[in-house]
């Protein structure tokens, strides 16, 4: 297929770019490299032979949108590009709303324009709010209780999609609700390294390592949980890109939902021993306040998406973290 990836040269986007080309499909990048950097495209050009075409536009740039689509003949879209900072979302709300929310307005108006019916959307588990389970499956209700602008962002996104596929029965949506990413390429030459300060675990123990952040605070470690901290479903990120390949060769018309997770929950502490255990050497960390608006535990079920797509992840925390150093090796030497 020829398709068009939003935030290809993001962190999640630039790994989903790779399996994309590996498979076969034929890929172009929107992304205004916001927080992801043009020399990912050499990168990928390395690990794959393919230097994908390249277009430095803003989703809420609406006449270089229609720009992009008029010059190609795209089969799908697979949207990342968005603000995911979920801290900075509170204080900025609009901001938000609308680069996330009238951006991909925009992107889903081109697309219209064009003739192009299918999208894969980036979405996440956030939207489920506060479900009152652990372990999420996707017909859980949406929307209640989201602590974020971010989160809510998502689940606006979600219903928006939703209302275009119900009007153009021809519309094929499929809507991924990740889990949490972490990890990075095998050869350590893709992986995340956000511009600014970090707000998820994995980036922050990348920068305590390298003595960037002196100490990791860890949020709460009176939760009622296995050691006290909290539990998170951790996602390899390329598993988490070949998810997309499976979303991709199985989208249909209407819309589709899947959890894109491993199944298991692991504690904050587990997470600071696997990184220890990879790097032989000890984090630094020191005990904080809980996080407001952080949940105790959950994880995915990932059953439908094992079933319908067939996927289901492959790699371990511990292939995370030991990418994830060969990464950070990398860009220090
Ligand atoms: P990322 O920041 O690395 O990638 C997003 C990319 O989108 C960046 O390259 C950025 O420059 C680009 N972008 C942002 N706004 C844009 C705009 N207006 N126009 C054009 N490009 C724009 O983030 P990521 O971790 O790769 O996340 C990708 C998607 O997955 C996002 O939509 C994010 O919300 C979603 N997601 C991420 C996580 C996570 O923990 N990483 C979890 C759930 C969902
Ligand atoms: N944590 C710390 N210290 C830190 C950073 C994080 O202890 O410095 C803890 C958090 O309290 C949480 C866990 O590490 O228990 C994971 O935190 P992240 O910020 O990495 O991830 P979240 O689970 O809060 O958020 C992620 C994605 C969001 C998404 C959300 C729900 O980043 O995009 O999952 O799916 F909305």
């Amino acid at each position: 297929m020829n398709i068009l990836v939003t935030g290809g040269t993001g962190y999640i986007g630039s790994h989903t770019v790779v399996e994309l080309i590996n498979a076969g499909h034929n890929v172009e990048i929107l992304d205004n490299l916001f927080n992801s950097k043009i020399e990912v495209l050499d990168i990928i050009e390395e690990l794959t032979g393919v230097k994908p075409k390249f277009h430095q536009v803003d989703l809420l740039d609406r006449p270089a949108m229609e720009k992009v689509f008029e010059g190609s003949n795209f089969d799908a879209v697979i949207h990342f590009a968005g603000l995911k900072a979920v801290g900075e979302s509170v204080e900025q709300p609009l901001k938000y709303y609308d680069n996330n929310v009238a951006g991909t307005v925009n992107l889903l108006n081109a697309m219209q324009n064009h003739g192009v019916k299918k999208i894969v959307f980036s979405s996440s588990a956030t939207v489920y709010g506060d479900p009152g389970v652990v372990s999420y499956t996707e017909d859980l209700p949406t929307g209640q209780n989201i602590p974020s602008p971010y989160g809510k962002t998502k689940y606006m996104i979600e219903e928006i999609l939703k209302d275009v596929a119900f009007a153009d029965p021809e519309f094929s949506v499929t809507l991924l609700r990740y889990f949490n990413p972490v990890g990075a390429h095998r050869s350590g030459k893709l992986g995340e390294n956000p511009n600014g300060r970090p707000n998820n675990l994995m980036p922050i123990v990348m920068k305590v390592a390298t003595g960037e952040i002196e100490k990791l605070s860890i949020y709460g470690n009176d939760y009622d949980t296995k050691d006290g901290t909290c539990i998170r479903d951790y996602i390899h990120v390329v598993d988490l890109a070949k998810g997309h390949l499976a979303a991709i060769d199985h989208i249909k018309n209407g819309v589709s939902i899947y959890n894109l997770g491993s199944g298991k929950g692991t504690s904050v502490l587990e997470m600071v021993a696997a990184f220890e255990k990879a790097s032989g050497r000890p984090l630094p960390y020191v005990f904080a306040e809980r996080r407001a608006g952080d949940l105790p535990e959950f994880f995915a079920n990932p059953k439908k998406a094992a079933d319908e797509l067939g996927w289901k992840t492959e790699l371990t925390i511990d292939d995370a973290m030991a990418d994830t150093l060969r990464y950070l090796d990398g860009l220090s030497a």
